[in-house]
């Protein structure tokens, strides 16, 4: 069985609400463009794959990138051709894989050590094979590693430390992921700062859903980032993550300054927002940047606004209970400045 795109363990997928935000786009936006500015999984943008013709996917991880390349971007590939390219690597003796950066860094930490030899010794093989595969088949098998790894990964669901104190369980095993059929759409994949495509997008509906605390996913998903990469970077502290990069503005202090510039700067005719209401949370990681006030001010400086929620059940570690917590779909229409002087001055 191949793996679909929302086959993944992601902080803030909105995988169980795709659904309603799909309706709420049906009902109140128009237009053939749609952007999913910060992209996460990509499930959002996967979900409104029927409805627009041009799809834009946006995510600064490196790991998302390759993750969208493989299931949304067009291209030739040949799923029996990877298959036994892969049955082929597999043959080898665990024994006989040579040591690899994966295996002595993650192998008994956040992998098994013979999963972590499997897992090191598939990305090597990925990278040599790249110069025979098609950009689809490279970012196909490696996007199979990043899910089939993950799933395998000894962790709580993301990289900020790995369980101690009981065995790691082998459970490594290597699946192909189900791409999209994409044909007849154009689909445009970005790795940039949201606010810098925003100064250059133009799009009729942004679906935005930015991180709004402090827990910055570059840091909880860096095994991810560093598996994506390749190479061998050096590796700091118990939880062994890289030098930061793609430190988000948005788990900051600044997020709410980030998040007024970004919808100031963005050319479309609808937004949507995607929040919940963790801002009073107990655990001041999982505390929100960004409270809702500042999303209504800064979505109506652009025009009309809508707020829809919906109660969310909401699991976690324990620190933060919230009995009512509500997640919200905010959307503006934009309007012109004489449209919206207009509708002032009828009040
Ligand atoms: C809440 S998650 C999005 C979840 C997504 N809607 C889903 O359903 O999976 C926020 C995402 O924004 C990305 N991100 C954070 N700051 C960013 C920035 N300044 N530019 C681009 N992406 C950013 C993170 O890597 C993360 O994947």
């Amino acid at each position: 069985m191949a793996l679909e795109i929302w086959n993944r363990r992601y902080t803030g997928s909105k995988y169980k609400l795709a659904g309603w935000i799909d309706e709420l786009i049906e009902t109140h936006c128009e237009g053939s463009s749609f952007c999913d500015i910060f992209a996460g999984t990509g499930v959002v943008a996967a979900t409104e794959l029927k409805r627009f013709d041009r799809v834009v996917l946006n995510d600064f991880l490196y790991s998302n990138h390759v993750i969208y390349k493989a299931f949304f971007q067009e291209g030739a590939y040949d799923p029996e051709r990877l298959e036994a390219r892969m049955e082929q690597w597999l043959q080898t003796p665990e024994d006989e894989m040579p040591s690899t950066f994966v295996y002595e860094q993650y192998g008994g930490r956040y992998f098994s050590a013979r999963d972590a030899k499997i897992i090191g010794y598939l990305r090597e093989k990925i990278e040599e094979s790249r110069p025979e595969l098609t950009e689809k088949e490279y970012c196909m098998l490696l996007a199979g590693l990043l899910y089939s790894a993950d799933k395998a990964a000894n962790t709580v669901g993301h990289y900020d430390a790995y369980i101690k104190g009981k065995p790691i369980r082998d459970t490594f095993h290597f699946e192909q992921i189900h791409p999209f059929d994409t044909s007849g759409k154009t689909i445009e994949i970005c790795r940039e700062d949201a606010n810098q495509l925003a100064r250059r997008l133009r799009c009729d509906v942004v679906y935005i859903d930015p991180p709004y605390n402090s827990r910055q996913y570059s840091r909880f998903y860096h095994v991810l980032e560093t598996l994506t990469k390749g190479g061998t970077p050096q590796l700091f502290g118990e939880a062994l993550k890289p030098e930061p990069e793609n430190m988000s503005e948005y788990c900051r202090n600044a997020a709410a300054g980030a998040f007024r510039d970004l919808i100031a700067h963005l050319d479309c005719r609808y937004l949507v927002v995607s929040y919940n209401n963790t801002y009073h949370s107990k655990s001041s990681s999982s505390r929100n940047k960004i409270e809702l006030e500042d999303i209504v001010k800064a979505l109506e400086s652009r025009g009309e606004v809508e707020i829809h929620a919906k109660e969310h059940p909401y699991f976690n570690a324990g620190k933060t209970e919230f009995s009512d917590h509500k997640e919200y779909i905010f959307i503006a229409r934009v309007t012109t400045p004489a449209e919206r002087e207009n509708a002032g001055g009828m009040e």
